[in-house]
């Protein structure tokens, strides 16, 4: 039986910083971050947008009232969550109507949690073939105004379907995954920001990924032959092409070069979004390239602290028909920011005294948005 992603979809708040402003504000060359880094633009949220609601929001893009009856299982992977105890997602559960005979929880292990959550679906699908598990990737990446890592921030959530006979892509039932117990980027419990140490993150990374596809390799006889495209998680877009340059020539297989292309479109322009990276990442690969059906995609998958997986997946045929169409409007509709604004947003605050705070919500267009904080609860429209 082929299970995999049968609907995939992401959302992105309303607002962006151009590289272009933060390049000036921060007295950098602009050339470091669109070409050293690969960014040209990053979204930023305003406070009515947390984990929860961006979830939701990329979640009610892609569901049907069909789908609320047959998912059984909602697991949303985060590193920005919002509680300690309760998960994020019997919210979205709640705010996206889906029948109550299903689990709700929520995953952590830096970027790579919503790749354990599709793994596990799978074989939850596998055990319950009529059921749908519905897996969202969300989260709001911030290092702090001025920090080493400011201009690979974002924020974001893509939201996958997994189910049998998918319409997308069925998942291979191989994967190879690495785990090292390392300190390379971590967000302690009482620091609202993650403390990284940048350059050798960027080694460990590279480290997971030859453990990783080397396996792959060695477990199933597959080749780079096998591939027409290979797929990363990008924090920013150099680093998965210095990845594939590690495996791949340009001059042998200019077409896993033209794919990451465009497999970094969303990802240029919305930033690191965590574990949804590598989604959004594969979301801009079907939208945006023009590969054929039958064709076998390799997708890295990367956590800090660390897990690393290197799994692969077929596309189905007519896969096209069934993408989500108004990404690129969404996108199109962002306002941009002056740093002077992004830096007013970024230094707001929600409130932790158990007061009540009423959130201005004029400028929300969103589906699904924070609206006030009481007795230290979180309230959502719906
Ligand atoms: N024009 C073009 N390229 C330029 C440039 C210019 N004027 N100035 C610098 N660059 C290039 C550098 O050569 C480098 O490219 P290379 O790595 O291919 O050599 C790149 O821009 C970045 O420069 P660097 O000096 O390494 O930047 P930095 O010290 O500011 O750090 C990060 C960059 C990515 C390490 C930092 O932003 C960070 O820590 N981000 C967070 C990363 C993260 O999220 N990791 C955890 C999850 S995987």
């Amino acid at each position: 039986m082929k299970i995999g992603i049968d609907k995939i979809g992401f959302y992105s708040p309303g607002y962006f910083l151009d590289m272009a402003d933060l390049a000036t504000a921060r007295n950098a060359d602009v050339n470091k971050y669109t070409i050293g880094l690969g960014q040209d633009r990053m979204a930023m949220p305003p406070i009515t947008q947390d984990t929860i609601t961006m979830a939701a929001n990329a979640a009610v893009g892609i569901l049907s009232e069909e789908d609320l009856e047959a998912i059984d299982l909602v697991i949303l992977g985060t590193e920005s969550g919002t509680d300690q105890s309760k998960a994020g997602a019997t919210a979205i559960h709640h705010l996206l109507g889906i029948n109550p005979y299903a689990r709700a929880i929520e995953m952590k292990q830096a970027c790579y949690a919503a790749t354990a959550g599709i793994q596990l679906a799978k074989g939850h699908i596998a055990l319950n073939p009529t059921k749908k598990a519905l897996i969202i990737a969300s989260d709001i990446s911030k290092y702090g105004l001025n920090s080493g890592g400011e201009p690979t921030q974002g924020a974001g959530a893509v939201a996958i379907l997994i189910a049998a006979n998918p319409r997308i892509m069925s998942l291979d039932n191989d994967a190879a995954y690495f785990t090292d117990d390392i300190l390379d980027f971590w967000r302690p419990n009482y620091s609202d920001y993650a403390f990284v140490d940048g350059q050798y993150s960027n080694e460990q990374y590279q480290r997971f990924f030859e453990a990783t596809f080397n396996r792959y390799m060695e477990d199933t006889g597959r080749t780079l032959d096998d591939f027409n495209a290979l797929t990363f998680h990008i924090p920013y877009t150099k680093l998965g092409l210095k990845s594939l340059r590690m495996v791949a020539d340009i001059d042998t297989r200019p077409d896993l070069f033209e794919n990451f292309n465009h497999a970094t479109y969303y990802n240029r322009t919305v930033g690191n979004i965590y574990t949804g990276s590598l989604y959004l990442s594969l979301i801009s690969l079907l939208e945006k390239g023009s590969l054929a059906a039958g064709s076998r995609i390799g997708l890295f998958s990367y956590g800090s602290g660390a897990v690393g997986e290197f799994f692969s997946g077929v596309l189905e045929d007519g896969y096209k028909d069934h993408l989500v169409s108004d990404h690129q409007t969404m996108i199109d509709a962002r306002k941009r920011l002056s740093i002077h604004a992004y830096e007013a947003m970024y230094n707001v605050s929600l409130i932790k005294d158990g007061s009540h705070q009423i959130l201005d919500t004029t400028h929300e267009t969103s589906p699904f948005y924070l609206k006030e904080i009481k007795h230290h609860k979180r309230v959502y429209n719906k």
